[in-house]
């Protein structure tokens, strides 16, 4: 299934360079992650890739996820041929693209069809996008078909909750990955999400995940921290009642922290 074997909480990688992001991504290895979010632009790949041959486990206990950056959409297998180089690994779980071309100036034509030709050719098991709005994701349907595509990774927490956007993809069978999903921290303040901790005995930032997460969504939240990595891990142990659930609902308010000027009109 296209969807289904995504593990539901990965680590994000973003920050994570280095020897101590080497380190950190080791630990949340061993700490039970088996999904790890990189991309061309965040230096990270090779980090990624010393941890998944120091960490004991073989390569088909990992997920993998990539992302092409819009500067190589003009030689994108090639560019991927190089990602799997610096991972370290002949073939990634999921490859993304990570944004729509800055202004649209390339069109989605023509570099989707380049997407899934690399899956077919085995480079990546599946293929999805990032950033895509609901104008974007249908060119890519008149392109490749929606269907071909596992995730949509986006922006979205309690604060940014992009309903819109989320049941558009629900409804196509795309897979929902939300991105800084406590908002860099921001939420984990919430006196809503922290008396919600109080009620369930845990942590604010397992709220703030497990409100994403039983709406069926991916998470990848990023710590370089052994305890906090545990404590995220950890949040798909809690179960929010309808009434949490309703509470956090309504601390929707637009607030979109990832928006560069270059960036699409969203949803
Ligand atoms: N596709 C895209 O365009 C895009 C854009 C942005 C991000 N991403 C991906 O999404 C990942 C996550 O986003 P993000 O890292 O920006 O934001 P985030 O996961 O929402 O928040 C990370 C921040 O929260 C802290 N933190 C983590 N766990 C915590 C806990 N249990 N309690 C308190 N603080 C905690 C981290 O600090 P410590 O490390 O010190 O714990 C870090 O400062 C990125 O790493 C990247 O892989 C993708």
């Amino acid at each position: 299934m296209k969807n289904n074997n995504i593990p539901k909480v990965g680590l994000g990688t973003y920050g994570l360079t280095g020897d101590n992001g080497t380190q950190a991504i080791i630990t949340a290895i061993k700490n039970g992650y088996r999904h790890i979010d990189t991309a061309q632009t965040y230096d990270t790949e090779k980090q990624v890739g010393f941890a998944v041959r120091d960490c004991g486990l073989a390569r088909d206990q990992l997920f993998i996820t990539t992302k092409i950056t819009p500067e190589n959409f003009s030689n994108l297998k090639q560019s991927l041929s190089d990602s799997l180089a610096k991972l370290g690994t002949d073939r990634v779980n999921l490859t993304l693209i990570h944004w729509p071309s800055h202004y649209d100036k390339v069109p989605i034509s023509d570099y989707i069809g380049e997407l899934a030709q690399v899956q077919d050719e085995g480079l990546t098991d599946l293929i999805g996008v990032s950033n895509f709005t609901r104008r974007h994701l249908d060119e890519v349907d008149k392109e490749i078909g929606i269907k071909r595509l596992s995730t949509n990774q986006f922006e979205c927490h309690a604060y940014l909750q992009n309903r819109i956007l989320a049941q558009y993809c629900i409804d196509a069978d795309v897979a929902v990955t939300c991105y800084m999903p406590m908002a860099v921290g921001a939420v984990l303040k919430d006196p809503v999400i922290i008396k919600i901790a109080q009620q369930h005995n845990c942590d604010p930032s397992q709220v703030a995940l497990a409100y994403l997460l039983q709406q069926g969504y991916i998470v990848i939240p990023k710590s370089a921290n052994a305890e906090r990595q545990k404590t995220n891990l950890a949040s798909t142990d809690v179960n929010l009642t309808a009434d949490n659930m309703s509470a956090i609902d309504a601390l929707d308010r637009g607030q979109r922290i990832v928006d560069p000027e270059w960036g699409p009109t969203w949803d």
